[in-house]
This record gives structure tokens, C-alpha cells and sequence, in this order.
């Protein structure tokens, strides 16, 4: 059904003149309250092959071409501009850029489409879709219905096909646009590159009539540990009490949905505490009528008392370095081995911790942090200039925070959320703000909250007035690169007397070591290890900074850093594009975390903590 034939339309070519084409298709009705929680569940991969068509003026949308009917080419009996029905391929997950020279800069709509086979429909079963994250906005079609769309290019997103799919063959179609707008989160300039499409896995989920849809454990954080706190929400017909269990605790409860379906307890217990250096994970299962999921959880605390951070009561030091989600050939799609690559080079960097910038990873970074034992501050794209006014901001802003919290809320890695990146301090971002910090709480009680806020250079004091609102300040530095004068640094540090535990969340400075690269001055190799050099020793004499995650490990893809040396890259890496070859200033940090470990250790021997 093409609107340009006159029978369909008031006139020929009504869907040439009607601007408001998209607006029926931006309900955003996939969001954290359609999530469902899937680990432990058998999925049916829907990664691999997909039709793909770039779409610059929305051409689909306009002409509806999710509703063409199926046929032979030769049957068509009207014009038309695109069958989702065949054509050219893309493999999901990936990032059209990646993939076609043509298609490096297009920023706009693509299609995807492909057939979804149903042998048998059951009464007593239910269907899941879940998108692992699309950049952007995701509109998602099914044998010709929209169904919804989803707003935010990190998270996972999932809608129940039940009822909308018939048996034999269905067609999903979806619509993914990354154009770069002035009310997105982040907004249209940031300094990553804005990679498009379907970039983490899409499944089918077959769940019974009941289900859990979240599942939340957590250790009580009362210093007692002694404590696990354990949610449940229920969705379906009632089917009696949740059965739970951490065998290896041998804990066995039975908990009662409430009239909404929740299930909560609190259950003693004295589980063997996880941290990096002891990162001891439990099987954890909850099963209703015939629905089980199950999760590998770890049990710690986390607390900011003054100026301090305590991990299990122990005082901490965050040995960090910032990663970007970037792979200079696969984009912004990453795998098992790319991020156990990242957390060994951590571990080489003598680093107990990461800043996983701008925006959500993917769920396996928390997943493998668990297992390898380190600790992660998480991030939503609240990056820069945002429209801070905007209602419709603040909603998607809310909604791509709650849906990091459900998706990571079980991983003792995640130690703290961030709210944001280096925004201006006027009252709108700190209204907007504060109420993110204030929605983080309320989703998990048990976590840090955070944002890199930005030094007060008129007052040359570490003053932000976020930090009233968020457990630790982050702070984003770069003296010795975009502050010419080092001395300030020295006199920022005096002059500050924070009552919160300061991150260093940014320093740091470029470097080209490729043969073309400079061999003095800026972007050199010797400029940066100098940067270090200087930042360490000033950092370290700074008792209120409790952690350090500088700038960043690995050379990263831009559209915005354009010069002779930087050619499309930011290059602050540590470690250069090919995530291998390692520049001087990698080793000046591994050697002072060495250190900073080293006395961490003694003073534990020495106080028993
Ligand atoms: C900023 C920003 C980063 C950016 C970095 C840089 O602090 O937070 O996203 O890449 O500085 O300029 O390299």
C-alpha cells in the first residue's frame, strides 16, 4: 500500500507534503518498563544476515514501505522505491559504516528487515524480542504494524510479540536512525564518532503465560553483610511464590508476589565477600510455575563516608583508566575477546578499576569485570550541551538510566552511575541533574552516584554545585594539554577542600607514534609521558582524590579531530589504535598504581582493614 497512488491518498502525492510523517511512529513505547529480564533464558539468535537499505529522506517511513505486501517482483502492480523483501545484506550486529565507504558519514534512517519463522503458536506461551542496542531511535514493525520505538543508543530494549505474530513466516522490520538532533541524549556533538545501526545482539525469548520480568539481588548495605536483599517482579497470572536460591549458600526461599506481582525479602546470610582481589561470585535462581532464571552475583558494599571510599569497610584508591566502547575496525561492535583484551591491558596498568565513558557497554563488560574483579563506574550520555529545559530530554535521559540500572544492578563490578560528562553548572543541568542522581538512588540504594564535573576556573577551586547532590565528584582535568598553565593545578588542589571523594575522571594528553608522528612538542610521545609525569606527581599529593581513571586506553575513532597527527582519532590513548603497541606514558602510570598498590596493601597489614 504505497500513498502516491491517488485511490490511497486525498491527492497523488499526499506523503511528498506531509512533514509530520514520523510522528505516528514515536511513541517510545519500548523502554525500561518493557524490559525483561533475561539471563539464565534460552534465546533464539536473530544475529546474522538482514535486509539493509540506507534511507536519507525517511523514504519509508513516508510510503510506508514496512507495509508492501510480500510478492514476486513480476506481480507488483504499482511503483515502488524499495522492497524490504530482498536486496543487499548486512550482518547484525554491525554498524553501517563500517561496512561500505559510501556509507562511513551517512547519518539518517536504515532498514532492516528480515523473516521470523513460527512453527507453532501456543496459548500458554509467550514471545520476547529483545535488541541488545540500536543507535539510535529503533522503530520496530512487524508483518507490517508498528509496534513501537525505543530512544537511546546504549541500552537494551525488548517488546513482547505475543498475540502479534501468527504462524509460519512473520517479517521484522526495523528502522534505525542515528541522526545527530539538538534534544538527543548525548546531543549532536560529542567527541565519539556516531556510529549507526543495529550493533549488539537481537533475540526471540519463549517464556511461559507467568514470568519473572527483574530480578534484584543485592547484599543489604548496613555493614553488617550479613544481609541479601532480594526483589522480584512477577508478570502473568498468579502461580503462587517465587522459589529462590543461592545454593552455594544454602539458602532456599519462598517468597509471596504482592496484588502488583512483587516479591521482596531480605534473607540472612554471610556470603564470602566479593572484591577485585577476591571476586567470588554465587549461582543465584528464581522460578515461578514453569518461568526460571538464574544470574552469578557477588556480594560487597560500597560506601563514601567524607572524603573517603570504603570497599567492604576497607578504606579504597580507584586505580583507573577510561575506555571508550571503539574498535577502529569493527566500530562500535565489541565481543568477548575485545573486552577481556581491555581488562587484561587494565590488569597490565596495574588498575582495579575502569570508567566505562560515555555511555552503557555492553553487558558483558560488567559480566567479565565480576569474574576478573575489577570495579566500573558506568555512564549515561548526559554529555556537554544537552537541552537540559527539555522535558522530553529529561524523560529520555531518565528512561537510558533506568535501563542501565535494570540491565547491571546485579553486577557487584558496578560501583558507581554517572549522570553525566562535563556539562555546563547552570540551574537547568543542575535541576536535571539532580534528579537523575535522585532517580539512581531510588533504583538501587546500594551504589555510588557520580558525574565529571568540570574545575571552577574563575574561583581556581574544584567547586561544582552537583557535588551536593552526588556521592563522588568527578572531576575532568587536563593541565599540562587544554590548561596551559600547571601551576594552577598545583593551586586548584591547595585551594579545594572537598567533603566528597574526588575521581580524577579525565587528564591526560595526545600522542602520534606513528611513523609521521612528532618528535617534540605536541601530540608527541614525549609531551604525553610528560603530562604524566606531571599529573602524577601533583595527583598523588592530593589526599582527597580517591581514584584516577585518565584518558583513555586506546586511540579512538572521531569525526572532530581532524589535524596532521590526529587524522579522524583522538589519540590520548595509552595504548594506540591497534590495541597493542603501548606508548611510554602507559608504563609511567602502571608504575605509579604499582606504587599506589603497593602502599594500599601495607596499610591494610598494618590496620587489619
Ligand atoms: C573531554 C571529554 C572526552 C574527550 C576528551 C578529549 O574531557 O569528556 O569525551 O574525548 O575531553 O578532549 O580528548
Amino acid at each position: 500500500m504505497v500513498l502516491e497512488r491517488s485511490e490511497l491518498a486525498e491527492n497523488a502525492l499526499q506523503c511528498l507534503h506531509d512533514e509530520a510523517y514520523d510522528l505516528p511512529y514515536n511513541n517510545q513505547a519500548l523502554n525500561h518498563q518493557t524490559m525483561l529480564f533475561v539471563e539464565g533464558r534460552e534465546a533464539e539468535s536473530l544475529n546474522g544476515s538482514w535486509n539493509f537499505c540506507v534511507d536519507l529522506l525517511d523514504t519509508g517511513l513516508r510510503q510506508k514501505w514496512f507495509a508492501l505486501e510480500k510478492m514476486d517482483p513480476i506481480d507488483r502492480i504499482e511503483p515502488y522505491d524499495y522492497d524490504p523483501y530482498m536486496g543487499e545484506q548486512v550482518e547484525v550486529p554491525s554498524n553501517w559504516q563500517m561496512l561500505k565507504e559510501k556509507w562511513y558519514f551517512f547519518e539518517g534512517s536504515a532498514w532492516y528487515s528480515r523473516p521470523l519463522m513460527i512453527d507453532k503458536l501456543s496459548a500458554d506461551e509467550r514471545k520476547f524480542l529483545r535488541i541488545g542496542a540500536a543507535q539510535y531511535d529503533c522503530k520496530i514493525f512487524l508483518n507490517g504494524d508498528f509496534l513501537g520505538n525505543h530512544y537511546g543508543g546504549s541500552t537494551p530494549f525488548c517488546f513482547e510479540l505475543t498475540g502479534a505474530l501468527r504462524e509460519g513466516e512473520n517479517w521484522l522490520m526495523l528502522c534505525v536512525n542515528n541522526t545527530r538532533t539538538t534534544d538527543r541524549v548525548p546531543m549532536r556533538n560529542t567527541d565519539w564518532f556516531n556510529y549507526g545501526g543495529l550493533y549488539r545482539e537481537v533475540a526471540l525469548y519463549t517464556t511461559p503465560k507467568t514470568i519473572i520480568r527483574d530480578l534484584y539481588v543485592a547484599l543489604v548495605a548496613d555493614g553488617t553483610y550479613s544481609r541479601i536483599a532480594v526483589e522480584v517482579q512477577v508478570d502473568g497470572p498468579a502461580r503462587g511464590d517465587v522459589e529462590f536460591s543461592i545454593p552455594g549458600l544454602r539458602l532456599y526461599a519462598s517468597l509471596t508476589p504482592n496484588e502488583n506481582g512483587l516479591a521482596k525479602a531480605v534473607l540472612e546470610a554471610s556470603p564470602e565477600l566479593w572484591s577485585p582481589d577476591t571476586p567470588k561470585l554465587y549461582d543465584v535462581v528464581a522460578s515461578i510455575g514453569d518461568d526460571e532464571v538464574r544470574d552469578r552475583v557477588g556480594f560487597r558494599q560500597i560506601e563514601q563516608i567524607g572524603a573517603e571510599l570504603r570497599l567492604n569497610g576497607a578504606p579504597l584508591f580507584l586505580r583507573g583508566i577510561s575506555v571508550h566502547e571503539d574498535d577502529f575496525d569493527t566500530g562500535k561492535v565489541t565481543c568477548e575477546n575485545d573486552i577481556r583484551r581491555r581488562f587484561e591491558h587494565a590488569r597490565e596498568l596495574n588498575c582495579n578499576f575502569l570508567r566505562l565513558a560515555h555511555y552503557p557497554h555492553h553487558e558483558l563488560a560488567s559480566k567479565i569485570a565480576d569474574e576478573m574483579g575489577f570495579l566500573l563506574w558506568e555512564e549515561i550520555p548526559v554529555y556537554w550541551a544537552i537541552d537540559f529545559e527539555n522535558p522530553a530530554t529529561y524523560k529520555d535521559a531518565q528512561n537510558q538510566l533506568i535501563e542501565l540500572i535494570k540491565r547491571d544492578r546485579n553486577r557487584a563490578s558496578v560501583i558507581i552511575w554517572s549522570v553525566g560528562n562535563e556539562n555546563p553548572d547552570t540551574d537547568a543541568r543542575l535541576d536535571f541533574m539532580r534528579s537523575l542522581a535522585q532517580t539512581a538512588k531510588a533504583y538501587d540504594p546500594t551504589r555510588l552516584t557520580s558525574a565529571a564535573c568540570l574545575i571552577n576556573h574563575a574561583k581556581k577551586k574544584i567547586e561544582d554545585r552537583l557535588s551536593d547532590y552526588i556521592d563522588v565528584i568527578g572531576i575532568n582535568e587536563y593541565y599540562g594539554w587544554y590548561e596551559e598553565n600547571f601551576e594552577d593545578l598545583v593551586e586548584i588542589g591547595i585551594n579545594s577542600a572537598p567533603d566528597k571523594p574526588v575521581v580524577i575522571s579525565e587528564t591526560g594528553a595526545d600522542a602520534d607514534i606513528s611513523s609521521t608522528g612528532p618528535k617534540a612538542g605536541l601530540f608527541s610521545e614525549a609531551y604525553q609521558t610528560h603530562v604524566y609525569e606531571r599529573q602524577i606527581e601533583t595527583l598523588r599529593a592530593l589526599d582527597y582524590v580517591k581514584g584516577i581513571s585518565p584518558w583513555i586506553l586506546y586511540d579512538f575513532r572521531v569525526e572532530r579531530r581532524q589535524n596532521m597527527f590526529q587524522q579522524g582519532r583522538n589519540k590520548k590513548g595509552l595504548i594506540a589504535g591497534d590495541k597493542q603497541t603501548k606508548k611510554e606514558a602507559f608504563h609511567k602510570l602502571a608504575a605509579f598504581y604499582a606504587q599506589k598498590q603497593q602502599e594500599q596493601e601495607a596499610c591494610k597489614n598494618k590496620n587489619g582493614k
